[in-house]
């Protein structure tokens, strides 16, 4: 297994897990590449036997208070063994490295188990954005961690 920095030429393989992964929520081939190639972005890949089976990515503008954590997905048949909190524990270092205060997320309500892994790393909700998600109109937690 490989952790390695997110590139223009994953976007391919990233965009089929992002469709199968999110059905109602997936990213853009457009949007993934603006994240994978911005220089004020942090995304990873890991790959295993030659295939992607997890991506992460978060966004901090140099000098502002907050940084933005955009995704993290583990592909089904890898998960509950302990990647998808070594990737956000890498991507929380990274924000917190990069000087962020304050590190914010966005988590559908019906979205237990990612709740779990944010609350478990210190992420409280502190606001509720109702209905965000269409059409299945489900509410957005946004949830927060203050690392100064
Ligand atoms: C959320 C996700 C990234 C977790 O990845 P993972 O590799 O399975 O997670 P881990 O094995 O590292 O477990 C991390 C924590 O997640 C929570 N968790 C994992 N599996 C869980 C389950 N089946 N039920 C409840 N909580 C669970 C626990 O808090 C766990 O910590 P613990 O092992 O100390 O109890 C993964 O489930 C996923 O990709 N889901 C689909 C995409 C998604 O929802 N992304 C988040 C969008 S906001």
């Amino acid at each position: 297994m490989n952790i390695r920095p997110a590139t223009a030429n994953d976007v391919g393989e990233v965009l089929g897990l992002e469709q199968a992964i999110f059905p109602d929520d997936a990213w853009s081939a457009d949007m993934l590449a603006e994240g994978f190639t911005s220089e004020y972005g942090h995304y990873v890949v890991v790959e295993h036997e030659g295939a992607i089976i997890a991506y992460a990515g978060a966004y901090h503008l140099p000098g502002d208070e907050i940084a933005d954590i955009h995704t993290i997905a583990v592909t089904p048949g890898a998960r509950g063994n302990g990647l998808g909190a070594e990737l956000f524990d890498g991507l929380v270092a990274w924000c917190t490295e990069d000087g962020a205060q304050r590190i914010l997320l966005e988590v559908r309500a019906d979205n237990l188990v990612a709740q779990n892994l944010y609350q478990s790393r210190g992420f409280q909700t502190i606001a509720v954005r109702e209905g965000y998600y269409q059409p299945a109109n489900v509410d957005a937690f946004v949830m927060e961690k203050r690392v100064a």
